[in-house]
């Protein structure tokens, strides 16, 4: 069984990447299919993901890194492949829709009422954060960060290093992408590569609050 505390110890957020070195495809293959596979509530799903694997793609990502960002572009242009993580702005009916077709095309109904039951659940708990909490977006871009969580410890299982950015310009990014004619706005960037010698935070010791100030037993 691999060991995923030594897993989650042994990841650091890469601040520089080495140029030279190249992920291979089956690996990226495996990234790929492993935010696919991420949960989200209601299996909503409401995520796209880019990816940059050539000099061209990470140099438009790199754009939104400027100004008080402009730490984080050499990441962008140095790492082997670059995820953009994006997330719905609008959960449509069409998606729920397309999600209960989903579901039904993998098998998951038995007959047509438990797909009528389905929904309305679906529907239901849409209709929550649409119009009741009126915070479908945020709620949205929750899931989106569970898809972050499972690419930065599935980069750690198969030894890559990664680097989550929140720090970047938005707006130029879903411009530069064209994702709001999409229905989609970018959530977070993770440069995935190989550490560079310059890595500053590879050697310094990892820092975290207690397990006493975490955690209550009940
Ligand atoms: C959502 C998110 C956004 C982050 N944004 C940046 C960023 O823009 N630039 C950067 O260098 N690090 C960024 N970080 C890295 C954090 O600072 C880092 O995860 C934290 O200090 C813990 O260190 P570790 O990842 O090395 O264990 C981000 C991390 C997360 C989870």
């Amino acid at each position: 069984m691999p060991d995923i505390l030594s897993i989650a110890r042994a990841r650091h957020t890469a601040k520089a990447y080495d140029p030279a070195r190249k992920i291979a495809a089956p690996l990226i293959e495996q990234l790929r299919e492993l935010v696919r596979l991420a949960p989200s509530s209601i299996n909503s799903q409401p995520w796209h993901f880019a990816v940059a694997s050539t000099d061209e793609g990470k140099a438009r990502i790199a754009k939104a890194a400027h100004g008080l960002h402009a730490y984080n572009a050499p990441k962008i242009l140095n790492a082997s492949h670059v995820f953009v993580l994006c997330t719905r702005h609008t959960l449509t009916d069409a998606h729920l829709e397309a999600i209960v077709e989903q579901e039904a095309r993998d098998g998951r109904y038995p007959d047509a009422q438990a797909r009528q039951i389905r929904r309305e659940s679906l529907l239901g708990y849409a209709d929550l954060h649409r119009y009741t909490r009126r915070d479908a977006q945020a709620w949205m871009e929750k899931q989106t960060y569970i898809a972050l969580g499972f690419l930065l410890l599935g980069a750690a299982a198969l030894e890559l290093d990664a680097t989550p950015i929140e720090g970047f310009d938005h707006a130029v990014l879903n411009r530069e992408l064209g994702l709001p004619a999409k229905g989609f706005t970018a959530t977070t960037i993770v440069p995935l590569g190989y550490r560079g010698a310059d890595d500053f935070n590879a050697s310094l010791p990892k820092s975290r609050l207690s397990a006493q100030v975490l955690f209550s037993d009940l």
